[in-house]
């Protein structure tokens, strides 16, 4: 096994994130504005670059690499990249490729997914209702979600949900969403809403919806055992012991877990941010441009991960957004 790449604080870095594109044919209000601007295609790493990129990163001990956006199927000709990373599971090396996905092009795609060595996908679903679906996505449909999610399954996916926790948007779901999983062998995880990017009138705090709440709310119905599963992800696992699902919560603002960060992430234009909550990041795409050779490239890695900070400072505890980062989520995909 490689050796992996230590960050400052004594944490291994097994874990990439790579964002293949920045747009995306949703715009989840948490997320995004209305009008996004999106980077011009040229300055996108080609898929060759990225190939290179993460190629470097596996030969310096990355384990997991996930895919994201934006809504990383948008991204055209992206199932030769994912089939062009699969000689990274063949070999060993990777023990995990996998995605994070809107589910829009699901029903395309998930053949193709399984077949270049994807099996597990999770994809971001924070209602079952069709017309909060319209609203919170403001131009998603559920219906085609739903098709993505069933053809994935068919596919011999395994899917977990992503439901951001949304108060006065998806509490009254808890149940119904849960149970929803729990007939389809589904695994859900939920996820505190984080001060991402300037997202027009919505207001984070009226937002915000702690996992502590969502838990003792889950508890009334259910028995929680926790589980010391991992995924190599932030999320932390309960089993409800009387359907047998397994329930993750992640927990940036109310349990904070950057203590055990695994992780970095590569923008589509080669930035790393070896922090989602922070806005230190530096340019990969020079120094992979500057030389045939992966020499220059390495270093820049490693020079960035020794910059690693120790956490994000997201805080809404004294009623004002803390430690807002100003770029939204879907620049770094999450
Ligand atoms: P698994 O492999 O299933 O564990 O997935 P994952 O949780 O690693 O990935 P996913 O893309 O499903 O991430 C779910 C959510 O966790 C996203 O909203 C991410 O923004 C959030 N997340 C992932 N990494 C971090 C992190 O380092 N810090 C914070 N604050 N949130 C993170
Ligand atoms: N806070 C928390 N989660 C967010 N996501 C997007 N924006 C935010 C935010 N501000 C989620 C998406 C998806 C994942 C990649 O990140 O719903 O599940
Ligand atoms: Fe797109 Fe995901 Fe952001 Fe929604 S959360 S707008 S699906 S990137």
């Amino acid at each position: 096994m490689t050796a992996p790449l230590i960050d400052p604080f004594a944490r291994a870095i097994r874990y990439l994130r790579v964002s293949v594109t920045d747009r995306c044919d949703f715009r989840c209000v948490y997320c995004m504005s209305e009008n996004m601007t999106f980077l011009p295609k040229k300055d996108l790493l080609t898929l060759e670059e990225l190939d290179r990129m993460c190629s470097a990163f596996v030969r310096l001990g990355v384990q997991k690499l996930r895919i994201t956006g934006g809504e990383p199927l948008v991204r055209r000709e992206i199932m030769t990249f994912f089939r062009s990373m699969s000689r990274h599971l063949d070999s060993g090396a990777l023990k995990e490729l996998t995605l994070t996905t809107n589910g829009s092009q699901l029903e395309r795609f998930a053949d193709d997914l399984f077949a270049a060595g994807v099996r597990r996908v999770n994809v971001s679903l924070d209602t079952l209702d069709e017309a909060k679906f319209a609203r919170v996505t403001r131009w998603g449909r559920l219906p085609q979600v739903l098709r993505g999610i069933d053809a994935a399954q068919r596919a011999g996916l395994r899917v977990k949900i992503n439901a951001v926790a949304l108060k006065d948007f998806n509490e009254d779901e808890l149940f119904t969403m849960t149970a929803w999983a729990a007939a389809r062998d589904i695994d859900m995880t939920f996820i505190e809403v984080m001060p991402m990017g300037d997202i027009g009138n919505e207001d984070r705090i009226g937002q915000y919806w702690s996992l502590k709440d969502l838990r003792a709310q889950l508890a009334t119905r259910y028995t929680l055992t926790d589980l010391p599963d991992d995924t190599g992800g932030p999320a932390r696992y309960v089993r409800l012991n009387e359907t047998g699902q397994k329930i993750g919560f992640i927990t940036p603002l109310s349990h904070n877990f950057c203590e055990s960060c695994n992780r970095v992430r590569i923008t589509c234009t080669g930035e790393i941010y070896t922090c989602l909550g922070q806005e230190g990041h530096s340019d990969l795409r020079a120094p992979l441009r500057s030389s045939e050779s992966d020499a220059v490239l390495d270093d820049a890695i490693r020079a960035a991960i020794a910059l690693k900070p120790k956490g994000h400072d997201f805080d809404y505890s004294r009623q004002a957004v803390d430690g807002q980062v100003s770029r939204h989520m879907s620049h770094t995909g999450g």
